[in-house]
């Protein structure tokens, strides 16, 4: 295990900010935890686990060692029936486990498609796209518990998910270093989520009334590169703001003075509000200042043009959520980790 210090963080952020960290270092093997725990759990300093960086926004320098996770492998551990338990080690890239599933025929993160980010990190903020969430093909995740270095299996209920959010968001924040994700797939009879009506449509246009996993996943490349930008050419962390959940009796009030406004029942009788149509509504889309921006085709992402700090960012953002707030009497709260 090598300690770096003072390294800029721009190539592991998707936003490409370019914060520093006084330490950091890589882990790629289990056995090179306890050294690691010793020197974390002697360490007078802070620390921070670092996968993709790709649901981050880094507002200033980090005074303490960053952790770089970067377990790899995928296995197939077991077969029963329909399913397949399969385990990824929380280095893996998240586009390279689905492209690896497709591959094998094996269902059930088809949606999930072109997420950036790492395996290690998408049961933390329970990633979703497109009428599907990580916890719907969760079985269990190993985790280490910083300071004791025992290692703990969490299955769903553990795993408290919600949307974007989990134990590990919460209560667990900072405490546990995943170390590998298991999902329960589907080798036959797949389940297919062709009801969100964007995928709807794209397949009505191609002609496709039965489709398979790999259709759903080009379908979805297709949605997701026609408005997403990719953090490899333009900055970004995907949606930075949830879409907020506001009571039905709130709704109707605002349907009255704003009769377009996009909304979702959600399972509690609340309703789920499209975060981008608030902000465009606001008058942000392809807003610009200096090199923070919203984005042009996708209102809820905002954008790193080139050059700019994370602290523009973060005003850019806190400018919108009050606007969003005087035009709409709606919170909007990040999605994205602030630090
Ligand atoms: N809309 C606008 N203007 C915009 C953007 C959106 O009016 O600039 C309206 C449109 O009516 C659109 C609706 O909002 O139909 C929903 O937009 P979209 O389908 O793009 O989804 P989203 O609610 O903005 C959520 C997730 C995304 C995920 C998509 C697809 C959150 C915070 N975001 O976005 O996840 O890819 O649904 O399922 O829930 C992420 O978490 O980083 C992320 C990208």
């Amino acid at each position: 295990m090598h300690i770096f210090e003072n390294i800029s963080l721009k190539n592991y952020n998707t936003f490409g900010i370019d914060a520093k960290t006084r330490y950091f270092t890589k882990f790629s093997c289990e056995k090179e935890i306890p050294a690691l725990l010793n020197h974390i759990n002697s360490l007078k300093l802070s620390y921070m686990i670092l996968s993709g960086g790709s649901n981050i926004l880094f507002t200033q320098d980090f005074p303490g060692l960053t952790l770089h996770v970067n377990l790899k492998g995928i296995t197939k551990l077991s077969e029963s029936g329909d399913f397949v338990l399969v385990k990824a080690m929380a280095g893996e890239d998240w586009e390279d486990l689905v492209k690896y599933c497709l591959k094998n025929n094996w269902g059930g993160i088809e949606n999930l498609t072109l997420i950036p980010g790492k395996v290690g990190t998408s049961p933390m903020q329970n990633i979703g796209a497109y009428g599907v969430e990580l916890k719907d093909v969760f079985h269990e995740l190993e985790a280490l518990k910083v300071n004791t270095g025992e290692i703990h299996t969490f299955n769903k209920s553990d795993c408290r998910f919600g949307y974007r959010n989990s134990f590990f968001k919460q209560e667990g924040k900072g405490r546990f270093i995943i170390l590998s994700v298991t999902f329960k797939l589907t080798q036959k009879n797949h389940f297919i989520n062709s009801g969100y009506g964007a995928i709807m449509h794209e397949l009505e246009r191609r002609k496709i009334d039965k489709p398979g996993i790999h259709d759903i996943a080009d379908v979805v490349r297709f949605i997701r590169t026609s408005k997403l930008p990719d953090p490899e050419v333009l900055g970004n962390a995907g949606s930075f703001f949830k879409n907020p959940v506001i009571p039905a009796k709130q709704h109707e009030k605002l349907k009255k003075r704003f009769s377009e406004i996009v909304a979702y029942p959600d399972r509690s009788g609340n309703m789920k509000i499209a975060a981008g149509w608030l902000i465009e509504n606001a008058g942000w889309k392809g807003y610009r200042v200096g090199d923070a921006g919203v984005h042009k085709l996708q209102a809820l992402v905002l954008v790193n043009h080139g050059k700019a700090s994370g602290m523009e960012i973060l005003q850019l953002s806190e400018n919108i959520r009050k606007s969003v707030k005087d035009r709409f009497q709606i919170n909007l709260e990040p999605e994205v980790n602030i630090l």
